[in-house]
């Protein structure tokens, strides 16, 4: 893994929104997969400045949302899908049709989870998938467990996420139980993977996934398998991290 310590939010954000524009320039047909979560919010606000200021081109990239929550839709103003909407897809000039997000609302959502699998495959596979990483080392969703997903699916989440996650909903009652997930399969199939890690709270997560065992007890710490995974920190989120580990 590579690791890239940065000096604050700030930085790590206008780095990760580098890493992703260069995809963009480079190959302007990229597939992405994002992410949700408070951590890629300043990622997202610097690509949008480069659409708007550098002419960054969104026009053929495709992109697959990394999770959402069971019973959430699009005019839920707390759905992944919503939050992408707001944060990126409305502001840039993607094609709505090349973005995807699990379809929380869908009547069958085994079948929802299989079908959003395939349609990666059918996509090429991700060239650049971005993560954000729980206080409890889940990536998209794949929370702590006894085994490694490896598909799409849907996932119960853990007390410890429905808390985290609350201060999105006006009450931790509001928050779904249940959300689709891309697998940790899924993840480590896309070609590059980026994690984004702020806080002094993510710096036991962060150690874990580092220099943890690889155990789905710690589902990120899988990424140590990855050939092309780079972890972008600021100094709080690597706070746990021996110097040596660090670029
Ligand atoms: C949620 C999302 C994850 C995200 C995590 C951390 O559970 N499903 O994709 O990485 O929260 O969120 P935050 O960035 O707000 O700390």
């Amino acid at each position: 893994m590579r690791i890239l310590v940065t000096d604050s939010y700030e930085a790590m954000s206008r780095e990760a929104a580098k890493i992703l524009a260069g995809q963009i320039w480079l190959w302007p047909d990229t597939v992405l997969g994002l992410a949700t979560g408070s951590t890629p919010v300043g990622m997202y606000r610097e690509l949008i400045r480069l659409h708007r200021e550098e002419g960054l081109d969104f026009s053929q990239v495709t992109s697959f949302n990394l999770d959402e929550y069971v019973g959430l839709g699009p005019e839920d103003d707390q759905s992944y899908q919503a939050f992408m909407h707001a944060h990126l897809f409305d502001q840039v000039n993607i094609d709505p049709a090349r973005t995807h997000v699990p379809n929380g609302k869908a009547e069958d959502i085994e079948g929802e989870c299989d079908r959003y699998e395939k349609a990666i495959g059918e996509a090429g596979g991700i060239d650049l998938q971005v993560l954000g990483i729980g206080r409890n080392a889940h990536i998209g969703f794949n929370e702590p467990d006894d085994h490694f997903a490896r598909q799409t699916h849907r996932v119960a989440l853990k007390e410890s996420t429905i808390r985290a996650n609350s201060r999105f909903f006006e009450r931790e009652a509001d928050v779904p139980r249940y959300a689709i997930s891309m697998g940790i399969g899924t993840i480590l199939k896309a070609r590059r993977i980026l994690l984004l890690a702020n806080g002094r709270e993510k710096a036991q997560a962060v150690y874990d996934a580092v220099l943890g065992d690889i155990t789905p007890e710690h589902p990120a710490s899988i990424l140590q398998f990855h050939p092309q995974a780079m972890l972008l920190l600021d100094r709080e989120a690597a706070s746990l991290l021996p110097e040596r580990s660090k670029v």
